[in-house]
């Protein structure tokens, strides 16, 4: 069986096989498997983290939210933690992994983790070693290392809870005032991500040009919230739909409204692309004016036009939406398939595409 990419990880790939061999063995109930999706071979249900709504559809395994502080926090004892890092999301969200499944085990506990010799092995282990003291690389197989480490009386409590804690502040011309709180897990974490200052500026350009002043805004795959935040200051009694997937990114972008002072007109909403019935009482399928996409870049391309076409009911009848991407291609087939016509206009390395509702 293949899974979704959402989860980061497929049943055939060799480094996944390597980690489910590890822990197949492991009692359930004292297993925590690290964003690793449910391993195959891995029997009974073991805790598992989550971190985006997605993973948790036909889950076998007892899924512990990556936003639930006190679930993780209780999360003790354990024999074993599985960690599968998800280079994408960068090294401090492995690293905070690891210190996840650290802090987990009991005396004697082992600390899993399989990961490609080219994408970083070595600074895993060395995090490893830091954590825990120790680390072994177990076996190897087509590129992959399995990497253990023990939990004895050298574990680094205070590392793993500097891992774990890790936060970043993000500040940005296209944001005057704004600070944005970001941490490991999410999109652009360290900074405005470039595409996203690119569709600012056309859609600032856009409503300047045309007097444009929707009350009724939709920011789809929002992650931490500067689109949200963004088109919430420019049109002062708008309301604002913010949609996302990601559960540390949903929770992020609520705080991060809240800061900015927007919070009662931004309704961050947690959600595989748009849902079928509203979530706030401010903004009814059918009467959004402008719709923000910054979609994302590693998605399937029928899943990319699924989320554009989840637009469909909610936009009103001369509504805009405007995405950035790198090429038309499929987010185009999306908004047409949402019932838009669309046009394209380059900005610098990006194309934004504008949609329009007749
Ligand atoms: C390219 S990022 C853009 C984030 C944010 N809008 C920005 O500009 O920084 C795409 C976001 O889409 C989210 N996402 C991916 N698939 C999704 C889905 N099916 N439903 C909702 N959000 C999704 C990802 O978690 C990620 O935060």
């Amino acid at each position: 069986m293949v899974r979704r990419m959402s989860e980061g990880l497929h049943d055939d790939d060799p480094g996944v096989q390597l980690l489910g061999r590890a822990v197949a063995s492991a009692d359930p109930d004292r297993l925590v498997l690290v964003h690793c999706g449910d391993l195959p071979g891995v029997r009974g249900r073991p805790a598992r983290l989550v971190l985006d709504v997605r993973e948790c559809d036909g889950a076998r395994s007892r899924i512990v939210r990556a936003d639930d502080d006190a679930a993780i926090a209780a999360l003790s004892g354990m024999q074993h933690a599985a960690v599968w890092p998800r280079a994408h999301l960068g090294k401090d969200f492995s690293f905070a992994c690891l210190a996840l499944g650290a802090r987990a085990l009991g005396p004697g506990g082992k600390l899993w983790c399989s990961v490609r010799k080219a994408k970083g092995a070595e600074s895993l282990g060395d995090f490893m070693v830091a954590l825990l003291g120790n680390v072994d690389v177990v076996e190897r197989a087509q590129g992959y290392r399995l990497l253990c480490s023990v939990r004895e009386d050298g574990f680094d409590a205070a590392r793993a809870a500097e891992a774990i804690g890790l936060r970043h502040e993000i500040r940005d011309d296209a944001l005057p005032g704004v600070v944005l709180q970001s941490a490991p897990g999410v999109f652009s974490r360290r900074g405005l991500d470039d595409g996203t200052r690119a569709l600012i500026e056309h859609v600032a350009a856009w409503s300047e040009a045309t007097g444009a002043a929707p009350r009724r805004v939709v920011d789809l795959c929002a992650g931490i919230g500067p689109l949200a935040i963004w088109a919430a200051r420019r049109f002062p009694t708008a309301h604002v739909l913010a949609v996302e997937s990601n559960m540390i990114a949903t929770r992020l972008a609520a705080d991060n409204a809240t800061a900015a002072g927007v919070g009662e007109r931004v309704h961050v909403a947690l959600h595989d692309g748009m849902p079928t019935v509203s979530p706030t009482g401010s903004i009814a399928p059918g009467t959004v004016e402008l719709a923000l996409v910054n979609p994302p870049t590693h998605a399937a391309a029928e899943d990319l036009v699924a989320l554009f076409a989840g637009m469909r009911p909610w936009m009103a009848p001369g509504g805009s939406a405007f995405a950035v991407v790198s090429r038309g291609g499929v987010s185009t087939r999306g908004l047409k398939a949402a019932g838009a016509a669309v046009e394209e206009h380059r900005a610098g390395a990006y194309t934004i595409l504008h949609g329009r509702w007749a």
